[in-house]
């Protein structure tokens, strides 16, 4: 049984992956299966937080004991975490959030009318919804969490982005086989804004997750 560490505490995670719809049949999206939020979720309510997941199209059954939010886009997500995050201890954003959407939306299917032509597709950028949260705390002592996807030059890029986004921890992870997208398992070092450096070895989503709730309960004190 786990200690329940974050007993009275509110929680947001963020899990899933955005779509960014063209028309009624198309989107834009990635590959975040959403399961290493859920498994956040599941194991910060195991803690004794009562949490409030937003979903971005993940198809992976409801936590126990969990508020779940689904959404779809990214704007749909900020705005549902931003409302969550009103009276939240901690927010952890660890879904994967378009930086661009379609300018437009189509109601009718695109159509290509000449092969030559290039794709009408024309992005606007995406609010930031991590760097917002992390400069504008809801609440003083908020403590902000992001996630970090790299392919090259791990703690270097993630230092900088730690920076750049405001927030108190970053799991950076590299992106590769059996890791991260759609795997059971995560491997990765959590940055803290103090300069800590916690890596994480190679194993279960939850082992991740855990380590991410000591970070976040140590700083709640
Ligand atoms: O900049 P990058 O997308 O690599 O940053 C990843 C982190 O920022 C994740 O925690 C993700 O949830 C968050 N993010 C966000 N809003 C965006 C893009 C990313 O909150 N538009």
């Amino acid at each position: 049984v786990a200690e329940p560490d974050l007993a009275g505490r509110h929680v947001v995670v963020s899990a899933g992956g955005t779509r960014e719809p063209l028309d009624p049949v198309r989107f834009l999206g990635n590959r975040s299966s959403g399961k290493q939020g859920y498994a956040l979720a599941r194991t910060a309510a195991a803690r004794g937080a009562r949490v409030t997941l937003v979903a971005a199209n993940a198809s992976l059954p409801d936590p126990a004991g969990v508020d779940v939010v689904p959404v779809g886009t990214a704007v749909e997500l900020r705005e549902a975490v931003l409302s969550a995050a009103a009276d939240a201890d901690a927010v952890v954003m660890a879904a994967a959030v378009a930086d661009f959407r379609p300018a437009t939306y189509a109601t009718g299917k695109i159509k290509k009318k000449d092969d030559r032509e290039p794709a009408p597709i024309t992005l606007v950028r995406n609010p930031d919804i991590l760097a917002e949260i992390a400069a504008d705390r809801a609440r003083p002592g908020q403590v902000v969490v992001g996630f970090a996807a790299e392919t090259d030059d791990v703690l270097a890029n993630g230092r900088a982005k730690l920076k750049r986004k405001g927030c108190d921890l970053l799991v950076v992870n590299e992106v590769g086989e059996r890791k991260t997208f759609g795997s059971e398992e995560n491997e990765a070092v959590v940055l803290g804004a103090d300069g800590s450096e916690t890596p994480v070895a190679h194993g279960p989503k939850e082992a991740l997750a855990e380590t991410v709730w000591d970070l976040v309960a140590e700083r709640l004190g």
